[in-house]
């Protein structure tokens, strides 16, 4: 008979590590994680932000450890001393990532590049590889959700580095899903369209609300105005029991994105 698709107490006993839970979509996902029952990982740079994040849900359900996820020794240790604290690893979401204005391929500035990929290629692959690691050692069937976009499957005329770094991710999740299928481990993404968070807006310049209204545009699906919370609700999907026989899979979670 089928089940309640995700029950309130869905993640409960549960340790997710979130990279990039001091901001936007992370932060979302790391408050709805851990209402579901989930003791949450905070991993990012950004000390002070993680840290407020943390105390505002409870030391009982959400930590804050510093990893900066483009250095391979930061991901693996934060992993480990996570692993040692809570006795295992059931969730991964890999979801730091920044973004480059004015990529255009005329104009692609490659030290630029090289930063954009070292945190959204290399430091995805990183968390992927030591959360599988762990998952692994410790017999845990986990899940492992990156973070995608819509410019995963297509391109943008001024952000090369970016719609690349995205179609990466996706061939991560794809080989990734299927190495770790043996192990019961499953490995997906979400893909977002245009949403307002500190890194869009910082990048466009607009608040908030200018942002949303002129990311709507871009959505076929008028009335919802996709935000944060939507994208944590696919991502609890994908993290649970809900998804149990959802891997190597790319959820756009893009309002019938239009592209341009
Ligand atoms: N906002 C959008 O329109 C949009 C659309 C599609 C996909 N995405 C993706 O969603 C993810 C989250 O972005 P967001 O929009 O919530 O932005 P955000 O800036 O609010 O959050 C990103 C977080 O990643 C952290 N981070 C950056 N570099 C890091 C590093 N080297 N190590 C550890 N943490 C690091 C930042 O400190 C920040 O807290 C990114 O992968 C982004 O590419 C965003």
């Amino acid at each position: 008979m089928a089940q309640a698709i995700v029950s309130a107490k869905s993640l409960q006993g549960k340790v997710a590590i979130i990279t990039g839970g001091a901001s936007g979509i992370g932060k979302a996902t790391t408050r709805l994680f851990a209402d579901h029952g989930c003791l949450v990982v905070i991993a990012d740079v950004q000390d002070e932000l993680g840290q407020r994040v943390a105390a505002s849900i409870g030391a009982d359900r959400c930590i804050y450890i510093h990893c900066d996820v483009t250095d391979e020794d930061q991901v693996k240790s934060m992993v480990e001393r996570t692993v040692r604290s809570y006795g295992h690893l059931d969730i991964m979401f890999s979801n730091a990532g920044i973004f480059n204005n004015h990529q255009g391929i005329l104009d692609l500035d490659l030290t630029a590049y090289d930063h954009l990929f070292a945190v959204n290629v290399r430091g995805m692959a990183a968390c992927v590889k030591h959360a599988a690691q762990s998952m692994v050692d410790t017999g845990v069937k986990g899940s492992i959700v990156c973070t995608a976009s819509v410019v995963a499957t297509s391109g943008a005329e001024n952000y090369t580095d970016y719609v690349m770094s995205k179609h990466a991710v996706l061939g991560l999740v794809r080989s990734a899903s299927r190495y770790l299928g043996k192990h019961g481990i499953r490995v997906n993404c979400v893909s977002p369209s245009a949403l307002a968070t500190p890194m869009s807006c910082k990048a466009t310049g607009m608040h908030p609300e200018g942002a949303e209204k002129v990311f709507s545009l871009m959505t076929s699906l008028k009335g919802t105005v996709l935000n944060v919370n939507h994208v944590a609700d696919a991502v609890l999907f994908l993290a649970s029991d809900a998804s149990a026989c959802v891997t190597g899979h790319n959820l756009a979670v893009d309002g019938g994105y239009i592209p341009r």
